[in-house]
């Protein structure tokens, strides 16, 4: 079973290599590609996975390569995770945004807008290529915006991409441990977008417990969404929402903490990987102890640019490992194995939510097997829900529609629509400033 990493100089592909180092039984993955267009971030990483698999005898075996076409060819699993730009490129997403009095944040608002239209093209080329050289493989799309960059990449390859997020099983881990269960247990109903959707219940044996958490105000603050949404709001909403919900929710707190913090995320982390892959220059530096040296660092920093001001406390150790590529782990072994499993993944929406159309990418539980992932019956979202939903969406297909075309015109369209954008001058603006620093977006004319 060959596993292609994209993005395989990225920093969190040790994470994902570690996981695979736990997968011992018949038809686990047994050869890793690594691809990314900087031969030097990939020898740094390659030198990390080499000092993982030190000691476990049946340890993937690892390639690496700048050469797509090759790192396509003979894949059963395709694994995309790149980042268009860098972390300098997040960075200006964040500076652009910030200096209109906008949200610039990686996935949501003005940021993930400007993120999604330089992504896009790439990732409908790769998903091209895929459709080429490997039209037998699975792509699992960790790439962010991950419900627009999935349905980009769906337009060519049908269902045979998958978006994974590590966000909505970490909530309903958290929910789940807060009312006493085991989080394996629970069925969590869970919709919406990819960061953005809500927990409207969580059985656990069968019986909805989610309504005795919206009762008990000491549970409700207890952890992590309690404590940044606050319990009277939960309690108002009758659900859960994703942590990314708060750039929605109190968007002029979360502006505010941006911009009175010192470094914003994607600067810090810009810096903090700099330093790693610096050190990784000298051929005697320990590999895998710098990697997990940086990795604690930056997980102990993790969102806290919004959490600090709403007085959330620290993430507990499973939810600090992230968590991803547990999902994408148990992913391939659904698909390779035909092992029954249900996981909530950013797949086609069929016809589970009737105001969407049935190409919209929505993030929703799904059933996975070898025949791919499908999507569960739902029930409907409230309105509130559903109007941020739609508005999204339709910023979403403005972006695709922008990429597709290069309009100029349709990227301030895409802007002008957020519901985190409050004026059409200030889209203007946007695209002006964006266009100036990223060399990604050099097509929109
Ligand atoms: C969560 C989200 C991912 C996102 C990550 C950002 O895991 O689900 O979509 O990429 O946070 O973490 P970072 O450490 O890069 O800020
Ligand atoms: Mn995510």
């Amino acid at each position: 079973m060959r596993l292609t990493i994209l993005g395989g100089g990225g920093f969190r592909v040790p994470l994902v290599y570690g996981a695979l180092l736990t997968d011992h039984a018949e038809g686990r993955v047994t050869d890793v590609v690594l691809h990314d267009l900087d031969a030097g971030r990939l020898d740094a990483v390659a030198r990390v996975l080499a000092e993982q698999a030190a000691g476990v005898p049946d340890a993937p075996a690892v390639t690496t390569t700048t050469d797509l076409d090759e790192a396509l060819r003979g894949a059963d699993f395709v694994f995309s995770a790149i980042r268009v730009g860098g972390l300098e490129g997040r960075a200006n997403d964040e500076r652009v945004a910030l200096a209109e009095g906008v949200l610039g944040q990686e996935t949501v608002g003005a940021g993930g807008i400007a993120y999604g239209l330089r992504t896009v093209p790439v990732a409908v080329d790769i998903a091209r290529r895929v459709a080429r050289l490997a039209p037998d493989a699975w792509v699992i799309n960790f790439t962010n915006p991950a419900g627009l960059v999935t349905e980009a990449m769906s337009r060519h390859l049908g269902d045979r991409v998958i978006g994974i997020c590590d966000s909505p099983v970490g909530l309903g881990r958290r929910i789940a441990r807060v009312l006493g269960g085991d989080p394996k247990q629970a069925w969590i109903d869970y919709v919406g977008l990819n960061h953005l959707g809500w927990v409207r219940g969580l059985h656990i044996a069968g019986r909805d417990e989610l309504p005795r958490l919206l009762a008990d105000p000491d549970l409700l603050g207890s952890f992590e969404e309690g404590k940044l949404f606050g319990v009277d709001w939960l309690q108002s909403l009758g659900a859960i929402p994703n942590e990314y919900l708060h750039y929605y929710y109190f968007n002029r707190e979360a502006v505010r903490a941006y911009q009175q913090a010192e470094k914003t995320r994607g600067a810090f982390l810009r810096d903090q990987q700099e330093r790693f892959y610096e050190e990784m220059r000298d051929p005697g530096a320990r590999a895998l102890t710098a990697w997990d040296r940086t990795r604690a660092e930056r997980e102990a920093t993790y969102m806290a640019e919004n959490r600090e001001s709403a007085g959330a406390g620290e993430r507990d150790a499973d939810d600090l490992s992230g968590g991803y590529e547990k999902v994408a782990l148990a992913l391939m072994r659904a698909i390779a194995r035909d092992e029954r499993t249900t996981l909530i993944l950013n797949v086609r929406n069929r016809t589970t939510l009737s105001v969407l159309d049935t190409e919209a990418v929505i993030e929703v539980p799904c059933l996975v097997d070898a025949g791919g992932a499908h999507p569960v019956t739902v029930a409907p979202l409230p309105d509130h829900a559903t109007g941020l939903v739609c508005a999204v969406k339709a910023v979403e297909r403005e972006v695709l529609a922008a990429a597709e075309s290069g309009s100029r015109t349709t990227a301030v369209k895409a802007f002008a629509l957020h519901p985190l954008v409050d004026s059409v001058n200030v889209a203007r603006r946007l695209v002006e400033g964006y266009t100036a620093v990223h060399p990604g977006l050099s097509y929109l004319k």
